[in-house]
């Protein structure tokens, strides 16, 4: 075991924080994530748990400390709870929570707390199930809402996310999510839709931005004030309405990058290591972890991969991710 050390690019971001996409399936087809007949990789090419596991020890012996789960959708990864536990107690891991859809937290709530699982991110677009059905294709509204009641009963720390499309959930249904503060002590999302791969023009002809986000909820619900003077939560600026046990969140990557602030690392479903979300540049790490090197031979190119982390995305300059969509990265 090489001593803990702390992972730094050349920029001097110190790098913490470790996103790991358990598939790239999904049990929803979003319109603005997939599309409907979309092909997923077949499950050998997939991290194992014990790849998962193996690679958690190795991120945290090199200073990682937080770690999230995405997917696709990581709750329809089999024996999901086994792998949460793993990481919560690998030496060095303080931070583990989930991005899901809600679909399937009725029942995985309870036990993925009972792992050791502290926080939720569930993914809500609308409170509109008609809409709802539109924008996941498949969804029905009324799992993810008992989804996300169980996970408030488990004890779980819940925050919702909302990707804002444009002509889908851009007026009323920001609205209605937005109302949510006012009586639950929950922060609500608001995400700007990021393009990727075959998706992008649909992703970039549908972008509302956090501007006018901010302004239609302000004039339904009154005045929005600035939380933390403007310092980021994680990668969302923080608002509140008055007298709201909750918050809103912004998360603008497209209109406000907030690249100089990034910690984070993502391992893609197939065991790439990623720099950047919006960048395609990456490591093979599962191919180095089955041709069997060393321990310390897989640290060092992930030092260097992360050493030569880009400084951020180019999206001004139409330079855009064109291999994968968000699903095959982990969101
Ligand atoms: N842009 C922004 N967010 C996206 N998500 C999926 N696709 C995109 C996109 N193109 C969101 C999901 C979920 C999280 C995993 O990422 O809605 O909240
Ligand atoms: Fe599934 Fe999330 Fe993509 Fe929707 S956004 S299709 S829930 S991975």
């Amino acid at each position: 075991m090489i001593a803990s050390t702390n992972v730094t690019d050349r920029y001097g971001r110190r790098i913490d924080y470790l996103r790991i996409s358990l598939t790239d399936m999904c049990n929803l087809r979003c319109v603005y994530c997939m599309p409907e007949d979309m092909r997923f990789r077949p499950s050998e090419d997939l991290l194992q748990d014990d790849e998962v596991l193996h690679l958690v020890r190795l991120f945290a012996e090199m200073g990682f400390r937080k770690f999230r789960l995405t997917g696709g959708e990581p709750l329809i990864r089999e024996n999901v709870t086994g792998i949460v536990e793993g990481i919560v107690r690998t030496p060095g891991v303080e931070a583990v929570a989930l991005t899901t859809n809600g679909v399937l937290l009725k029942h995985l709530s309870r036990p993925l707390q009972k792992a050791g699982l502290q926080r939720v991110n569930v993914s809500i677009d609308t409170l509109d199930p008609l809409r709802f059905r539109k924008m996941t294709r498949w969804g029905n509204l009324e799992d993810v809402l008992a989804g996300l009641d169980a996970a408030r009963q488990a004890g779980l720390g819940i925050k919702i996310n909302a990707v804002v499309v444009r002509n889908y959930n851009d007026r009323a249904d920001v609205v209605d999510l937005a109302r949510l503060t006012i009586e639950n002590p929950w922060q609500v999302r608001f995400i700007e839709v990021m393009p990727f791969g075959s998706v992008a023009d649909f992703q970039r002809s549908h972008i509302v931005s956090e501007s006018e986000l901010r302004q239609t909820i302000s004039e339904a619900l009154g005045p929005l004030t600035l939380l933390d003077d403007g310092r980021l939560d994680g990668e969302a600026c923080m608002y509140r309405i008055e007298g709201a046990k909750g918050s809103l969140g912004f998360i603008s990557s497209v209109t406000k990058p907030f690249c100089a602030a990034c910690n984070r690392a993502r391992l893609t479903p197939d065991g790439k290591l990623r720099l950047c979300l919006l960048k395609d540049r990456e490591l093979d790490v599962l191919s180095l972890l089955r041709t069997g090197v060393s321990d310390r031979t897989i640290q060092a190119s992930i030092s260097e991969a992360i050493w030569h982390k880009p400084w951020g995305h180019e999206l001004a300059r139409d330079d855009f991710p064109r291999h994968r969509v968000m699903s095959e990265i982990g969101g």
